[in-house]
């Protein structure tokens, strides 16, 4: 259980050219999110859902890590499990900026790994097409193979996760998320210091709520996050 909570969504990765969900830009206008990463999305949509994340995965080969990612990094290596690093990216740049892949929490899935459909065998493909690893079959039991992510309507076995780490948390800081899907407010409410870093209010987040708000990009905003973390810990031994 960790004592400082990072939560991190899309807007951590905006930096790096990755689009947000909720912002306009690059493969969300092309596809309908409602067709691509729901829950039946397979079943209705097999080929178009597994285009969308074929672009998605080959697209990350030539994303670099932003600033934000490297502080997270450094600071996740100089305190261990003080820290625990949560995100709802299915990127890979925490691992592209130098964090072991078992230090991130990965909520909604990871775009470098496929899964079985039925025996759940989880495997690395890194930026290759689905089809292109064992023709889009699974080495164990020969099922098919789909995103690991967790897709609009499905269970995210990760939760459980992020309510151990968050049960002993006593600075929670989110970052580069709408809080639309995961609700920070009443995280915030409880926890004894908390910090929301946005370029924007947004609907779902009441921050008030919060003891620092810094509405400003995730680079401009890390290095004061950073000193807090360090004097937070520093006190708290
Ligand atoms: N620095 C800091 N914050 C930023 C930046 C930036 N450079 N750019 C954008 N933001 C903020 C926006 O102000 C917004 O609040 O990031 C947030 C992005 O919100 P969303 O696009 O809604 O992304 P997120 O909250 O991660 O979405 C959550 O929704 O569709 C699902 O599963 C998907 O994990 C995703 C989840
Ligand atoms: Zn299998």
């Amino acid at each position: 259980m960790a004592k400082v909570v990072i939560l991190s969504g899309a807007g951590l990765s905006a930096e790096s050219g990755i689009s947000t969900f909720r912002d306009s830009g690059g493969l969300w206008d092309e596809y309908d999110v409602n067709v691509v990463c729901n829950y039946d999305s397979l079943e209705k949509n097999e080929d178009l859902t597994i285009e969308f994340y074929d672009k998605r995965r080959s697209e990350l080969e030539f994303k670099e890590a932003n600033y934000a990612h490297k502080v997270i990094s450094a600071l996740k290596k100089e305190y261990g499990n003080k820290i625990a690093v949560i995100t709802q990216n299915v990127d890979n740049l925490f691992e592209k900026a130098g964090m072991p892949s078992e230090d991130v929490i990965h909520l909604h899935g990871f775009m470098p790994e496929v899964r079985c459909t039925s025996c759940e065998s989880v495997f690395d493909i890194g930026y290759k097409k689905l089809c292109d690893f064992n023709n889009g079959f699974c080495k164990e039991c020969s099922s098919k193979l789909r995103p690991n992510i967790v897709f609009f309507g499905e269970s995210a076995p990760m939760y459980e996760n992020l309510s151990h780490e968050l049960s002993d948390c006593t600075l929670f800081i989110v970052i580069g998320t709408s809080g639309e899907v995961i609700g920070v407010n009443s995280i915030a409410q409880f926890a004894e210091q908390s910090i929301l870093n946005n370029l924007e209010p947004s609907d779902a987040i009441k921050d008030s709520l919060f003891s620092k708000v810094l509405y400003t990009q995730a680079t401009q905003a890390i290095d004061e996050i950073a000193r807090d973390i360090h004097g937070y810990l520093i006190e708290e031994d």
